[in-house]
């Protein structure tokens, strides 16, 4: 069913070094979040937070009325078999054969005997398009089906939310995208809790249901995509248009000078909002909302073209 996952005012630094601060905001159940952010701005200690391998300084994540920052190990043993993830860098055992990798997480957390086990892993590598290939090694297959191998593991617990760290690095464009409706495909079937971090900004633009942007040590924007695509707020623009005019610059933030010059040029207009992708195996997703609902409900007038199949192509050619 997927749960909620309420993140409030949480802050961690390691050392000297403050990653983010206040960080509010709530995964709402069933719902696909995207979090976004330059390079070192703290995405994937963000997903460890959630899972309780890093230890936040200040504030709480409250998963079914437990607290993962402040709850017991045996707590948090039990609430981690709600979470499916796959980590930044796939993390399989190389030597180790698919199926068995994929079978890990069951002889590890369940009782269940080898012929269950066999069962859930076939049907969840034919999920991700992997049947036949269960015999063969991590290094022996290419970058894209590690990734898909890598879900089918995050899937095999039934998670209620699925933490994804860069599914797309390394992805062609083509395998993008089927990795894209895989995962709008994935939330229709279990419908759990999505939370992925990417750079892609066309599987932004079309994939989520929420964004949220961390950037200068705190999350400086969260909400529907509608909203976050619409924004004027110059960081949120110039992240999701992949703009050079604006306040990030090559190392993190520009300087005043830099800015200054830039004060007097023409923004590009805002692109057209693309239509949200949706699921290809016919089940609905429920937290699917209308095209343009948000922008009606809160009085924006999305940018001309929106919610047309030709935005869509639009949005598909934007690097
Ligand atoms: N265990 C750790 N101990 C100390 N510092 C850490 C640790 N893990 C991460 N960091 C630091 O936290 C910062 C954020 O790292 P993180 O990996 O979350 O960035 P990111 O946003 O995921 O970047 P990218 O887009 O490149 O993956 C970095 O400066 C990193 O060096
Ligand atoms: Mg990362």
């Amino acid at each position: 069913m997927g749960v909620d996952v309420q993140v409030t005012n949480l802050t961690k630094q390691f050392g000297k070094q403050l990653i983010w601060k206040g960080v509010t905001l709530t995964l709402p159940a069933g719902e696909i979040s995207v979090m976004l952010g330059p390079s070192g701005t703290g995405k994937s200690v963000f997903l460890k937070a959630l899972i309780g391998l890093i230890k936040p300084d200040e504030g709480s994540i409250v998963i079914e009325g437990t607290d993962i920052a402040s709850c017991s190990e045996k707590e948090l043993y039990e609430i981690r078999k709600l979470f499916g993830v796959l980590f930044q860098d796939g993390a399989m055992f190389g030597s180790m054969n698919l199926y068995d990798n994929v079978a890990f997480p069951l002889r590890e957390h369940t009782k269940k005997s080898e012929s269950e086990i066999r069962d859930i892993v076939m049907e969840k590598m034919d999920m991700v398009g992997l049947l036949g290939a269960e015999m063969k090694l991590p290094g022996e297959i290419s970058g894209g089906m590690r990734k898909r191998a890598g879900l089918a593991r995050a899937l095999v617990l039934d998670p209620e939310i699925l933490l994804i760290d860069e599914p797309d690095s390394g992805l062609d464009p083509v395998r993008t995208s089927f990795i894209n409706q895989l995962f709008v495909d994935l939330n229709a079937q279990i419908d759990a809790t999505f939370l992925i971090v990417t750079h892609d900004i066309h599987s932004v633009r079309v994939v989520p249901d929420q964004i949220g942007l961390l950037y200068h040590k705190h999350l400086a924007m969260y909400g529907p995509r509608e909203m976050l695509l619409s924004s004027d707020e110059p960081v949120v623009r110039q992240f999701l248009n992949a703009q050079t005019i604006g306040p990030i610059g090559m190392s993190e933030e520009k300087d005043a000078d830099q800015l200054a010059a830039e004060k007097d040029m023409d923004l590009p207009p805002l692109p057209p909002i693309p239509l949200q992708m949706e699921p290809s195996n016919g089940i609905p997703r429920r937290a699917q909302r209308p095209a343009g609902e948000w922008c009606r409900l809160n009085g924006v007038t999305p940018p001309p073209g929106s919610f047309t199949r030709e935005a869509e192509h639009a949005s598909g050619h934007q690097s």
